[in-house]
């Protein structure tokens, strides 16, 4: 039997924007890179000399000549961000073509409709997740219903005119619906008064946008979403196939493949801080049920975490700072590294490492190692901390098992354990290497290392490709 090839996982072991992006990017011994869940609610920032790439949904490694990428049948996906990216990275001289870029017939298509009900949802009332309104929980429960258009419908064989507009017509009457709730109006008051005082908040006038045409008489022209999706169509056509066959094809032939997770343990529909998580699987299991594979054949399973912890949107964070310690490790914003989302812009929380959650997204997803991101931002610090127990009804919590996940929904220790470290300098964001690491600085990574008991294998000093470290 003819050997076969390799299996690699990176996966965000937080609540999202880790550092993923530029960490498959430095990992360039795959043949082919692989996307599983989420939709263009994520954002993955590569740096590569002085251009710098936004990416949604293509997997970071099409940077990198040669790579084959695929966007698997776990991925939901909007067509309009797909093919404004595909164009986007022609533009910039990136070759895209069919034979090293797929996208599975099968993945979920965002339309219009999801959009609408994504921020009627977060309106009217209940829960407020503090969603990227990407259309991506709507998406998910309509395939959940086993309804809903597949990218097959717009670029496969024919375009499937017929169940389009049946889709729009069957969910232009629970629009309407959901927009009669009081909520959404007064959610429309409000926004109107926050983009007043606020006029470049693009995630508030998104939403406003939504809401206003979700209250509309006639919320989606349907025409109109035909029209469009099928000249997106037209154009996806050409990279549209079945994921599944190519990964298990190459593997068998000897290929080395790595799974690129999107968000964080933390936010799993399952693992995570329910309900204010996102609705795919974001590690192990999320490419297991994506691409067919075997646990077992997953050989590498490369945690990545930031050597601080963040969050957008609402949910418990036990270790948030608000001080002047915030302010220096979210930045400013005028840096490409400040802690400002991708997708929408939003000031993202900011806080202490934590390293019971850590060693919790460690365990869910079996990790064989860890990547430690943006260590350079907490260079200037005088003193760095790292949660290293919760208190909780008098008792010392260290670590949460994968069976104590249903704690993290009502995450609220009465007090934190914090270590303090002593901090370092500023650092110079060149030519580092373990050796020229300040030695505060090598210490604070042994102790993450010790605190989760993995090894600490890469380690992130600038969003430059070459800012990395690697160890044994
Ligand atoms: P959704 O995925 O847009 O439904 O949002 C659900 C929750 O997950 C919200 O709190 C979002 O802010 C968060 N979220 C979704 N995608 C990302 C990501 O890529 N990074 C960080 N947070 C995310």
């Amino acid at each position: 039997m003819a050997s076969k090839g390799e299996l690699g996982l990176v996966f965000g072991a937080q609540w999202g924007d880790e550092g993923k992006g530029r960490i498959v990017d430095c990992l360039s011994k795959y043949d082919v890179y692989a996307r599983f869940a989420g939709g263009d609610n994520a954002g993955h920032t590569v740096t590569v000399g002085n251009e710098i790439f936004k990416l949604h949904l293509t997997p970071s490694a099409i940077t990198r000549p040669h790579s084959v990428v695929l966007i698997g049948r776990g991925v939901v996906v909007n067509p309009k961000t797909l093919v404004e990216e595909i164009n986007g990275l022609r533009e910039r001289g990136i070759d895209i073509n069919p034979s090293g870029y797929l996208l599975d017939g099968k993945s979920r298509l965002i339309t219009k409709a999801e959009l609408l009900e994504d921020a009627l949802w977060e309106a009217s009332g209940g829960t407020f997740i503090g969603t990227t309104l990407r259309g991506i929980g709507p998406t998910y429960s309509l395939k959940m219903l086993r309804r809903g258009p597949v990218i097959d419908m717009i670029a496969g064989e024919h375009f499937d005119e017929i169940s389009l507009r049946k889709h729009f017509e069957d969910r232009i009457p629970i629009l309407k619906t959901l927009a009669q709730n009081r909520n959404v109006h007064r959610a429309l008051e409000t926004l109107q008064d926050d983009i007043q005082k606020d006029p470049d908040n693009q995630s508030k006038q998104r939403a406003f946008d939504f809401l206003t045409a979700a209250v509309s008489f006639q919320p989606i022209n349907i025409d109109a979403e035909i029209d469009a999706l099928a000249e997106y169509g037209r154009f996806l056509y050409q990279y549209v196939g079945n994921t599944i066959y190519r990964a298990h094809h190459d593997y068998d032939k000897g290929k080395r493949l790595l799974a690129e997770g999107a968000q964080g343990t933390l936010i799993d529909i399952d693992y995570g801080t329910y309900p204010y998580v996102t609705s795919s699987h974001t590690g192990l299991a999320g490419f297991l049920e994506s691409f067919g594979f075997a646990p077992e054949t997953v050989e590498r399973r490369l945690a990545v975490t930031k050597a601080f912890q963040t969050r957008v949107g609402s949910g418990p964070f036990p270790t948030e700072l608000h001080d002047d310690t915030a302010r220096h490790l979210r930045g400013t914003g005028e840096n490409p590294w400040d802690e400002y989302g991708t997708t929408t812009r939003r000031a993202r929380r900011v806080g202490w490492l934590d390293g019971v959650l850590l060693q919790y997204a460690l365990e869910v997803n079996g990790a064989t190692e860890i990547a430690l991101t943006k260590i350079d931002v907490l260079g200037g610090l005088d003193k760095v901390g790292i949660c290293t127990g919760y208190v909780k009804e008098g008792k010392v919590i260290a670590k949460l098992n994968r069976i104590d996940g249903d704690e993290l929904s009502g995450l609220n220790p009465e007090n934190l354990i914090i270590e303090y470290l002593d901090g370092w300098p500023e650092m110079d964001r060149k030519n580092l290497s373990w050796e020229t690491l300040h030695p505060n600085a090598q210490k604070y990574v042994n102790r993450v290392e010790e605190i989760a008991a993995y090894p600490v294998t890469m380690i992130s000093y600038s969003p430059e490709r070459e800012g990395i470290i690697f160890r044994k």
